[in-house]
């Protein structure tokens, strides 16, 4: 990437991230959902929102479809575009998680270089990758928006798991199969983990 912007310097503020996570009483994390379109990520990312919620925590979904309605409307699906997508998003996501928010990322995200570079812009910790896990033939039967059979078709190019790639992370932090798992059990199973690593702790 071509650094264009000169002559900057960083502005410290006066209030600190553990200023305001004292204030919210919680931790700022991002929880990275990466997965096959139609894994079900936006899914259990609005549901496990909700559920944090209403356990009284400040949270933030960032999803792939809503952010290329605005932010990344200039972006396609290109391996370059979808790196700029991802970068982008890793930035806007690192930006929440300093204000205290616990957010979580709904991106197909297919590359791991691309989700290597967010977890390194990130503080230890800070990046939990998820890989919500379908097998593709499950994803295709589910096709809640009737993507895969046009991508079949030949009507859409480049789409994940049918002519662009998906690379599978090596060590996520969880994985979540949803083709065996409710969305509900896979909220359990993210809450829990996220109770067991005291990022629900105060
Ligand atoms: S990513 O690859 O850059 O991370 P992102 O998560 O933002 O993708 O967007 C994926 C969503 O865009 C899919 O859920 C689907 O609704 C839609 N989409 C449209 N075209 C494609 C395509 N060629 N490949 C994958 N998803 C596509």
């Amino acid at each position: 990437m071509t650094i264009k912007s000169k002559n900057i310097t960083w502005h410290d503020g006066q209030v600190t991230r553990d200023e305001r996570e004292h204030l919210l009483g919680q931790r700022g994390a991002t929880i990275w959902f990466t997965g096959l379109s139609g894994s079900g990520k936006s899914t259990v990312a609005v549901a496990a929102e909700h559920a944090l919620h209403e356990r009284g925590r400040l949270t933030y979904v960032l999803d792939g479809d809503n952010v290329r309605m605005g932010l990344n409307k200039n972006l396609g699906f290109s391996p370059e575009d979808r790196t700029e997508n991802i970068r982008r998003i890793g930035e806007v996501a690192k930006l929440f998680t300093d204000a205290g928010a616990i957010v979580f990322t709904s991106f197909i995200s297919p590359y791991r270089a691309d989700r290597d570079q967010v977890r390194e812009i990130m503080a230890d910790g800070d990046f939990i990758e998820v890989h919500v896990h379908a097998d593709l033939a499950i994803c295709e039967e589910r096709d809640p928006k009737g993507l895969y059979k046009k991508a079949r078709a030949g009507e859409i190019p480049e789409f994940t798991g049918i002519s662009a790639p998906y690379e599978e992370p090596e060590k996520p932090e969880l994985v979540l199969d949803t083709g065996k798992y409710s969305v509900e059990e896979s909220v359990a199973q993210l809450t829990a983990f996220l109770e067991k690593k005291g990022y629900l702790t105060a």
